[in-house]
């Protein structure tokens, strides 16, 4: 399973980046906000550079061709733009058009199966299922990772992957990754609790007091 970084912070993706784990970068509307970013062409192209990889701006339209409009206009800032849809009967209209230019989509908003199956008909490049949203509400996200892999699974003609978005904690990842997602979007501090492990820190710390007990004696 890949990682994307889910954030608009720049200098957030920068540090991440160096790491080597991740592969591309969503944002939305809120986080464009939190990031403050007032040029948004100027975040996403510099976002795109960085990583070399998909990255998701979202349309704010709700009509199709209003969607179809915003999303040649994206896509022509970078190659590495990918348009974020709404799962909406519109979007699915727009996402439709878009496949046929070769614009690649990445269908938002998904909460159940149905929703994933037709963005993959439409032709969608990515579905993103909300995980946290419906934990939020009491319902098992990973469970609908869980079935729209198996509803791609059986059709060997869908090629869309599942992006599982919405991930709030360590355990989300490696979850979403035995569940069947194909990559998952993580907010920055998510990557940073998920790199920690209390032994580890631990272990090192002993090392380096050996090591430094060593240096001593000789
Ligand atoms: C996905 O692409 C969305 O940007 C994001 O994962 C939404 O997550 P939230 O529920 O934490 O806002």
């Amino acid at each position: 399973m890949k990682l994307f970084v889910d954030t608009a912070l720049i200098e957030e993706i920068r540090k991440l980046h160096r790491w080597g784990i991740i592969s591309g970068v969503t944002t939305n509307p809120t986080l464009l906000a939190k990031a403050a970013a007032t040029n948004v062409r100027d975040v996403i192209v510099q976002i795109c550079e960085l990583v070399q990889g998909p990255v998701s701006m979202e349309v704010v339209s709700t009509d199709a061709e209003g969607m179809v409009r915003e999303a040649r206009e994206y896509a022509s800032w970078h190659e590495h733009v990918v348009v974020k849809i709404p799962m909406t009967e519109d979007g699915l209209i727009a996402t439709r058009q878009l496949a046929a230019e070769g614009i690649k989509v990445n269908m938002t908003l998904i909460f159940n199966p149905n929703q994933a199956l037709f963005a993959a008909l439409a032709g969608a490049t990515f579905v993103s299922p909300f995980l946290g949203r419906i934990d939020d509400i009491s319902w098992e996200g990973m469970d609908l990772i869980r079935e729209i892999a198996a509803v791609f699974r059986n059709d060997p003609h869908i090629t869309t992957q599942i992006l599982a978005a919405s991930i709030r904690h360590p355990r989300h990842i490696v979850e979403a990754a035995k569940a069947g997602a194909h990559i998952a979007t993580c907010p920055p501090q998510v990557l940073r609790k998920a790199v920690r492990h209390p032994l580890t820190d631990i272990g090192l710390e002993r090392f380096l007091a050996d090591w430094r007990k060593l240096q001593g004696q000789g």
